[in-house]
Parts: C-alpha cells; structure tokens; sequence
C-alpha cells in the first residue's frame, strides 16, 4: 500500500474550525478547574472541609487529564492546544468556592453538549464518543457539589 501523502492525511484527519474552537474552549476550561480545584483542595477550610477537599483533589486531577485527551484530539486535528485557561476562581469561604465549582462544571456541560452535537453532525464519531464520555464525568461532578450545597 503506498503510504498517504500530507495532504491526503489532513483530507482523512478532516480538520473542522467550529469544532476545533469549541475543543479549545474545553481545553481553556479544563485548564482553569484542574487549577482551580487543585486551590480549593489546599484553601479549603471549615467544619465540611475534609471530605470537600479529599473530593475536589481528586475532581482536579481528572479535569486534567480531561485536558490531556481533548490535547490529543487537536493534535490529531493538526491544531495545537491552547495554553490559555479561561477565569480561575479561587478564594472565598468553603460555600463560595463549591458555588463557583459548580458554575464551572455547568458551564462545560453546555459546552460539552454543543461539542457532542456538532461532532453528531460533523458524523465524527470518535470526537463524539469523546465528549459524551467527558460529559458524564461533568455531569457526575455537577451533581457532587450540588449535593455538597444541599447539606
Ligand atoms: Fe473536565
Ligand atoms: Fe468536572
């Protein structure tokens, strides 16, 4: 078989600008809250804080490596990554930080969701497989702290 020449591999690879935008947005997301989390997990203080903060630590780590997969789709794509988080929101008392978590975790799922239509649409079935699978774990995490501020 005669290897594929650049030009085919881009044809194949089939790089999508909307949907590269949007992807880069998770990035600049799952950026923020890995950082984001990580500070809460260290701040955090008050009567609820040591099950928050074992939660959030680990939360953190799996924002991360939400970046990482959604790096290595752009970078399938033939796009680079942004480095460029959106707002990180640290500080506060224990119920600001959890409100604020639990606005950024709803912020992705409506992001998330745009992304899994569009790649729907774009009939890219792995960048959909991705998102939804990512979405769940957003959506696990909107329900976590929604249970925390319900205490
Ligand atoms: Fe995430
Ligand atoms: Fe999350």
């Amino acid at each position: 078989m005669v290897p594929l020449g650049q030009e085919q591999i881009v044809e194949l690879r089939q790089p999508k600008e909307e949907l590269i935008a949007l992807m880069q947005q998770g990035i600049a997301k799952e950026l923020a809250v890995s950082v984001q989390y990580m500070w809460h997990h260290v701040m955090g203080k008050g009567l609820a804080s040591p099950s928050f903060r074992k939660l959030i630590r680990d939360i953190s780590i799996v924002e991360m490596k939400h970046a990482e997969a959604i790096a290595d789709r752009l970078d399938y794509f033939g796009a680079a990554p942004t480095t460029k988080p959106v707002e990180i929101k640290v500080g506060g008392d224990l119920e600001k930080m959890i409100s604020d978590d639990l606005e950024s975790e709803r912020d992705a799922i409506t992001l998330y969701r745009q992304i899994v239509a569009k790649a729907d649409s774009e009939g890219d079935v792995v960048t959909r497989n991705l998102f939804e699978d990512i979405l769940a774990a957003e959506e696990e995490h909107e329900a976590q702290f929604s249970a925390l501020l319900a205490e």
